[in-house]
């Protein structure tokens, strides 16, 4: 009896690690928000409070935008909600809305978005599309033309799918965006996905240099500081804003044309563009483009892109790094190769009752995930992100008049 409390203690130390892998996946979504929430302007951040009171519990009888606190509230508890609710009955047509698959795509050689088959899945049931659809909801909200409820639930979206559009792997249809990919991670099986979602961004964490530990002083510090609210990756905040996004930063220059778009299409482009849509909507009840064999045009033709918000435009290069970077390893093994279940079953297993598995492709490398973390390829997403919802949630409520807002 006694030695069976081995496999107990293996057991329960693989209880307490297999929520965390969850929790890390929450992180860079609460990460985006809380530094989109940074770059707020003070009155668009109270409107986004307000709309938000239900789904943060706050019960305060006023509206937020009386009280004086500030911040009024944190963006990063509602962050990860689109994730926990996407098996739920109602929310299930959610579930392809976190990514976009191109027919063609197979990183790391052949990077297509979305080359001449066109994109997987009807043009509006992908992330691009579905970030367009919740901005347009919350701009009739700021005309007076939604209820609160509706606003709600399309900025819970929004804040989440915009995360999700800066993750590469989200961009990518190959093996399900790397989940079924297996590799190891400091010789724990895991997959390419999770390594993106959740490991890379723990890593980085735990490297954070011991001086981030303290809040930031200053400009920089009146800044940021409000912001935090003693989460594990608060260190990791203030060391992308104080050496990614301050003034001199390491993004300083290039992430004055994050939120650019390409020029709105001409009058002509734009005749055709609305024929185009009217002709797609009236056949998008069947697999229009997969049953006629017809390839989707290229994103601003959908409509996805306008002049402020432009996922296409954005996802693009966000694509590319999947065979620039690249993000699929040229070593990982092709497609259904990996061994078998039982095969790893039978794998070695190390004097802590680990299982080795050398025959997956190692990630925690000087080679992958040290040269990921020396380009600063990771807080370069997450920064993106976050300025990006930013900008979106600032062009939408900026003009809104938060004293006629009446919360319902
Ligand atoms: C709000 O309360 C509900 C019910 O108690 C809980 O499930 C949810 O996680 C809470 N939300 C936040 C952001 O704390
Ligand atoms: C667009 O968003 C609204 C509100 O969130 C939702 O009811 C609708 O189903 C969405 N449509 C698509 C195609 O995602
Ligand atoms: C923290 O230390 C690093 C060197 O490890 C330095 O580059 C950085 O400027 C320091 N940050 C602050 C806020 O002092």
């Amino acid at each position: 009896m006694r030695i069976s409390l081995l496999p107990v203690a293996s057991v329960a130390i693989a209880l307490a690690s297999a929520p965390a892998v969850h929790a890390w996946g929450a992180a860079g979504h609460e990460i985006i928000a809380t530094i989109a929430q940074i770059h707020l302007p003070k009155p668009v951040l109270t409107l986004v409070c307000d709309i938000l009171r239900p789904s943060l519990n706050l019960s305060e009888p006023a509206p937020v935008s009386t009280v004086d606190a500030y911040p009024p509230c944190s963006l990063a508890p509602i962050a990860a909600w689109a994730d926990r609710i996407r098996m739920q009955p109602q929310y299930r047509y959610t579930a392809p809305l976190h990514y976009i698959n191109a027919v063609d795509d197979a990183p790391p050689d052949g990077c297509a978005f979305p080359g001449t088959h066109g994109w997987q899945g009807r043009p509006t049931g992908n992330v691009l599309a579905a970030l367009g659809n919740v901005t347009s909801v919350l701009r009739e909200f700021a005309n007076g033309q939604r209820s609160v409820g509706d606003a709600e639930e399309a900025l819970k979206f929004l804040v989440h799918w915009m995360g999700d559009m800066h993750q590469p792997l989200h961009m990518s249809g190959r093996e399900k965006g790397g989940n079924g990919a297996k590799v190891t991670w400091n010789g724990r099986m895991t997959n390419l996905h999770s390594v993106w979602d959740g490991l890379l961004i723990a890593q980085s964490i735990r490297q954070t240099p011991l001086n981030y530990s303290r809040p930031l002083s200053g400009t920089a510090g009146a800044i940021v500081e409000p912001h935090l609210r003693g989460a594990i990756y608060d260190p990791y905040i203030r060391r992308i804003m104080h050496e990614g996004l301050s003034v001199g930063g390491r993004f300083d220059e290039e992430s004055r044309s994050w939120l650019d778009c390409p020029t709105p299409p001409s009058e002509a482009k734009a005749a055709r563009t609305s024929e185009f849509k009217s002709r797609a909507q009236a056949l998008l009840s069947m697999d229009f483009y997969g049953a006629l064999g017809l390839t989707t045009p290229g994103g601003t033709e959908v409509g996805w892109d306008d002049a402020v918000l432009c996922p296409f435009a954005w996802a693009k290069p966000i694509h590319k790094l999947n065979c620039e970077l690249p993000v699929w390893p040229h070593d990982l093994d092709p497609a259904g190769s990996h061994p078998s279940e039982p095969e790893l079953e039978a794998a070695d297993v190390d004097a802590a009752g680990t299982p080795r598995h050398p025959e997956l492709f190692e990630l925690d490398t000087p080679k992958y995930a040290g040269k990921i973390a020396k380009e600063w390829v990771v807080e370069r997403l997450l920064a993106m992100a976050g300025v990006r919802l930013a900008g979106v949630l600032t062009d939408v409520f900026q003009d809104v008049d938060v004293d006629g807002f009446v919360v319902v």
